[in-house]
């Protein structure tokens, strides 16, 4: 990332943590009261994962993170605000909940954060911000251990590039969908989470990275992709005509054309025959949890 766009957004990023941490939005009050508030799909295909070493990358303020402890895991997150990951740490300890939040850049997460977890976790609105998918998904598969698994929530490419038309509120497009090298320049006043904030930090850079370079880099990185869900629904109102589901998500109504809005992404980081020992030893080469080791270890991280 050049050094303009890594400014542009972090001043962005940091002007807008106390925004959102105050704002009905992420509802931090009824997180305190203990409120799961993942998307039901997220907890469901996770499943258990109580005893799991889950990393959430650009955790923001760290409530999915915290969300994610509360269900057991054994959780760290990373982001690149020093205020969002002060308000992280601030929050673990109000909710007295374990977790690790380290500030630094996502493609430097292996070196800060080690290689040994289970699950990556990434939710909606995290990959525009990255300039290089290829870097990611190769961090992504350096933080998992041969078997672990990236779970990745998203908004739809198709759909990043639109924007309402300022009168009929169809969507128009208004960005590349396959987003050139040095990124595209966004005007963005206040927030999504309280649009009539005042906000000095209105510019940033982006990149849409399109559905088939998400997957390519993946599969080139290691990781074996298991599920590619694209949904019509959206955990945001993203246009003004669309309306709000039992389940609390936004749909076009049923007389207008439906769209793609968010995909889930699920993938596992494929054991091989030079990757299994990772499993078995630990960095000096000695066997993890006390030795007396075979390879029917490995079986239970095939089956996940
Ligand atoms: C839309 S937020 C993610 C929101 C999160 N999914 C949620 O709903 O809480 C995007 C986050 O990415 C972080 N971010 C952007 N670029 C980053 C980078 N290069 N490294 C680490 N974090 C980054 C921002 O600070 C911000 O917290």
């Amino acid at each position: 990332m050049t050094n303009d766009a890594h400014r542009l957004n972090r001043a962005f990023w940091d002007e807008r943590v106390p925004i959102y941490v105050g704002s009905g939005f992420y509802d931090v009050e009824g997180f305190k009261a203990g409120r799961i508030s993942l998307g039901p799909d997220e907890v469901r295909d996770l499943g258990d994962v109580r005893g799991k070493r889950l990393v959430h990358l650009q955790c923001h303020f760290g409530l999915d993170t915290l969300l994610w402890a509360r269900l057991g895991a054994e959780v760290s997150g990373l982001d690149f605000s020093e205020p969002a990951i002060d308000a992280a740490r601030m929050l673990a300890r109000q909710a007295d909940i374990d977790a690790l939040f380290v500030q630094g850049d996502v493609y430097d997460a292996p070196a800060l954060l080690g290689r040994d977890f289970d699950i990556v976790y990434t939710g909606v609105g995290a990959l525009c911000w990255l300039p290089d998918i290829d870097r990611w998904a190769k961090v992504v598969a350096d933080l998992l251990l041969p078997g672990g698994e990236l779970y990745l929530v998203e908004f739809h490419p198709a759909i990043w590039g639109m924007e309402p038309n300022a009168v009929t509120g169809v969507p128009e497009v208004r960005y590349d969908y396959f987003t050139r090298p040095g990124g595209e320049r966004v005007a963005v006043e206040g927030s999504y989470a309280q649009t009539d904030a005042a906000t000095a930090h209105n510019e940033t850079v982006e990149w849409n990275h399109d559905l088939g370079s998400a997957v390519t880099a993946l599969i080139r990185a290691g990781m074996e992709i298991r599920e590619l869900r694209e949904a019509d629904a959206s955990y945001t109102q993203r246009f003004p005509f669309m309306v709000q589901g039992d389940d609390g998500h936004w749909r076009a109504p049923p007389d207008r054309p439906n769209l793609p809005m968010m995909y889930t992404l699920r993938a596992v980081k494929q054991i091989t025959s030079l990757n299994y020992r990772e499993l078995l030893y630990d960095e000096r080469g000695l066997p993890l949890g006390g030795g007396d080791f075979s390879l029917t270890d490995v079986k239970p991280a095939l089956k996940r």
